[in-house]
């Protein structure tokens, strides 16, 4: 089959389409032939090397060299064989998931049966793709990690970002009092996405216009904001609830009002998305689309800043 490779770490150069070989399900996994992934920060972290989350991120994608020669965390595809453990599935399902260990840049990648759900009936596959990651990351902040009730005040920073456009809204669907906070080119998509306000970082600075929220969910990452920036701009009980989890891992047991997590995707919020997506309350935004043998171009984009909401990749042209 065809996948695109890398044997060390670096700049997209180091994405190359090759010939491998078609893998074999294990007992407790699913065969998929893809139809589409996407790219995500993972991507970044696992093809550059960096060493994020103490470490953390070294041990998933490999200290001197890559652990998994195949990037990709999202799919969107068909079941094309079950091992002997699946009953969720069979062949010829069509299903989406978003995988712990990537392998999705690919003709054919297996799949966990707990990390996967049948995608939604009114998503293409490159539309599934581009929800698995961000959709479900956004739904662990703003459903599990956070209690949102209707009239709570929330602001997503990033939300014009693969995680932020889904959380502006999901936060909706708990309550009609949602800001988004993006740069200026994406002031119009945040609107569309159903935000009440939008503000846009490079005109004000939300933390210094008075404002409070009763939950601040920062969807950028990268320390670009902290609880410490944002406490004045939160009500008495408020939370700032971050994509962020290094950030405020030892925080959290001396602070409550600070809450860093990891997506922890799997097939319960997959299917609740669905669920979300068939009822027409949240979509994706896909800004480009690339074929498979176009993935370190589609890198490239992502980490030129430039890029609104999610980046697909088509695997079947
Ligand atoms: N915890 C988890 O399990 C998990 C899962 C997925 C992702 N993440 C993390 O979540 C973060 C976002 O991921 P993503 O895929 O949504 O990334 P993304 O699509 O690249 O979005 C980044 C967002 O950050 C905004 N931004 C960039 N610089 C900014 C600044 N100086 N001030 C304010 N906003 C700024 C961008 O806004 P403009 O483009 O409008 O400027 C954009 O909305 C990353 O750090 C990623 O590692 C965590």
């Amino acid at each position: 089959m065809k996948a695109i490779v890398y044997e060390e770490f670096g700049s997209p150069d180091v994405l190359e389409l090759k010939e491998v070989e078609k893998p074999i399900p294990k007992d407790d996994e699913v065969l998929v032939k893809v139809h589409a992934t996407s790219v995500n920060a993972l991507d970044m972290i696992f093809r550059s090397g960096a060493s994020l989350l103490f470490g953390m991120t070294k041990l998933m994608a490999g200290f001197n060299k890559p652990k998994h020669n195949i990037l990709g965390f999202d799919v969107s595809g068909e079941v094309e064989a079950v091992g002997q453990k699946i009953t969720k599935f069979k062949k010829g399902d069509l299903i989406y998931a978003c995988l712990r260990s990537p392998g999705a840049n690919a003709e054919y990648v297996c799949v966990p049966e707990k990390l996967a759900a049948i995608k939604p009936a009114n998503m293409s596959h490159l539309e599934a793709a581009t929800t698995a990651d961000t959709g479900g990351t956004a739904l662990t902040g703003l459903r599990d990690v956070v209690t949102i009730t209707e009239g709570q005040r929330v602001l997503i920073f990033g939300a014009s970002g693969g995680v932020g456009s889904f959380a502006v809204q999901i936060a909706k669907i708990f309550t009609n009092e949602v800001t988004g906070v993006c740069g200026t080119n994406a002031v119009d998509m945040v609107k569309s996405l159903g935000a009440n306000a939008v503000i846009d970082y490079k005109k004000e600075d939300f933390t210094k216009n008075g404002q409070t929220y009763d939950v601040i969910f920062d969807a950028v990452g990268r320390k670009v904001t902290s609880y410490e920036k944002c406490k004045n701009s939160l009500t008495e009980n408020g939370i700032f609830v971050t994509v962020d989890p290094q950030s405020t891992m030892f925080r959290y047991m001396m602070n409550k009002k600070v809450r860093g997590y990891m997506g922890g995707i799997n097939s319960e919020k997959l299917d609740y998305l669905r669920e979300l997506i068939e009822a027409g309350k949240v979509k994706t935004f896909v800004d480009k689309v690339y074929p498979l043998s176009q993935v370190a171009e589609a890198h490239r984009y992502y980490e030129s800043g430039k890029k609104k909401g999610k980046i697909g990749i088509s695997v079947q042209e």
